[in-house]
């Protein structure tokens, strides 16, 4: 029977696992044909970790020793934030969802796809400072890492205020040591308005600029989640592409969970589905934003991210126009996924990679 490497232990706390990361693990690296780039640096292939698994340093070497070569430290904040409590990583039992689902079925065990409760908690900025440092200077040669901020809105602020607070998060990552800032501009566990900032394009457009003021030259990526209303891409990409390098997509896609609409979880709140249920809405996502981007000669890179398990759906979001692909749920709950599909694209046609 095959080994099974350690992984996130969804049976403990988050702080648990924040405290326990495995100790890297020796593997074979398969070359992946072809040549690769993620905001300007060449990497290996297009494979990456999205902003979630990686808890810390730690968490980010384990998978860089296991065919990632893009590492998204998990999205920090300018204070420190508890993690939700557990339940945090609810299974759900539903098909391919399209962003007009209410409601998800929960369910026992994973077959995928899960809610996803953690609502972006943040150790404090001395101690991520000090890690991301402490990770830039250990993450192998070759190995890209992007920090994932988030600004943390205050009752008496406005946008220009969590701006600051965004831009001053992304600031710090990159004194410490970031390669790429990503701006999550997409998160359904929390209850305020940063939580959905890209379904604003003015408000998108502010913090972006702001946060690429405060970082140079260093690549912007923003993470967005799924559009329903696809006709508001368009201005998305008006109002954030001159500050932008890349946006990756999609976060997740936000519904309820719960046997009937009278019985829901997390307080009746929506939370993100994760997971294989979002593939085929990420990449049609991906292809329609390719195609706004070709018509404007826009030179945005389009990261893929939602439902990534194996080289062919790494493949589908090539084609669909996406650079590279970023994973999570299958990543935790798989942690050599990324051999695998290494391995799988090393026997595939390189035309039918990077086409
Ligand atoms: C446990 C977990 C924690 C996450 N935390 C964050 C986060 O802090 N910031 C963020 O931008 N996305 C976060 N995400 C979303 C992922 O980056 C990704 O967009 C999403 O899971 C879809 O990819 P997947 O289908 O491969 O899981 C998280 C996802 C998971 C599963």
């Amino acid at each position: 029977m095959a080994e099974q490497l350690p992984r996130y232990d969804c049976t403990q706390s988050y702080r648990w696992n924040y405290e326990h990361p495995p100790e890297p693990v020796m593997r074979e690296i398969p070359t992946v044909p072809g040549t690769w780039q993620f905001c300007g640096h060449d990497v290996a292939s297009p494979l990456g970790i999205s902003a979630g698994p990686l808890l810390n340093g730690r968490w980010c070497l384990y998978y860089a020793h296991l065919g990632f070569d893009v590492l998204t430290y998990k999205t920090v904040r300018s204070s420190q934030r508890d993690c939700y409590p557990r339940p945090n990583l609810q299974p759900v039992n539903c098909g391919q969802l399209d962003g007009t689902e209410k409601r998800v079925h929960p369910c026992d065990t994973m077959q995928g796809s899960w809610a996803v409760a953690f609502g972006m908690p943040s150790s404090e900025p001395e101690q991520w400072r000090r890690d991301i440092a402490w990770t830039r200077q250990n993450l192998p040669k070759g190995k890209v890492l992007s920090v994932s901020v988030v600004g943390t809105m205050q009752p008496d602020w406005g946008i220009d205020e969590l701006a600051a607070d965004y831009a001053r998060c992304a600031k710090w990552a990159v004194e410490s040591g970031a390669d790429c800032i990503e701006t999550n501009f997409s998160c359904p566990n929390v209850n305020t308005c940063d939580g959905q900032l890209y379904l604003d394009n003015k408000q998108s457009e502010i913090v972006s600029r702001v946060v690429k003021s405060s970082i140079g030259k260093v690549p912007l990526i923003l993470k967005i989640g799924h559009f329903v209303d696809t006709d508001l891409m368009s201005d998305f990409i008006s109002s954030v592409g001159q500050h932008a390098d890349a946006v990756a997509m999609t976060n997740s896609i936000a519904t309820t969970v719960g046997i009937s609409d009278t019985n829901l979880m997390f307080d009746q709140q929506q939370r993100g589905i994760c997971g294989r249920a979002i593939l085929d809405a990420s990449i049609a996502q991906v292809r329609q934003f390719s195609t706004l981007l070709q018509e404007r000669s826009s030179d945005l890179q389009i990261i893929g991210v939602g439902g990534v398990e194996t080289a062919s759906d790494v493949t589908r979001y090539l084609n669909a126009g996406a650079s590279g692909c970023q994973l999570a749920t299958a990543a935790m709950i798989s942690p050599d996924c990324g051999l695998k599909i290494r391995t799988e694209m090393g026997s595939m046609d390189i035309a039918d990679q990077s086409s």
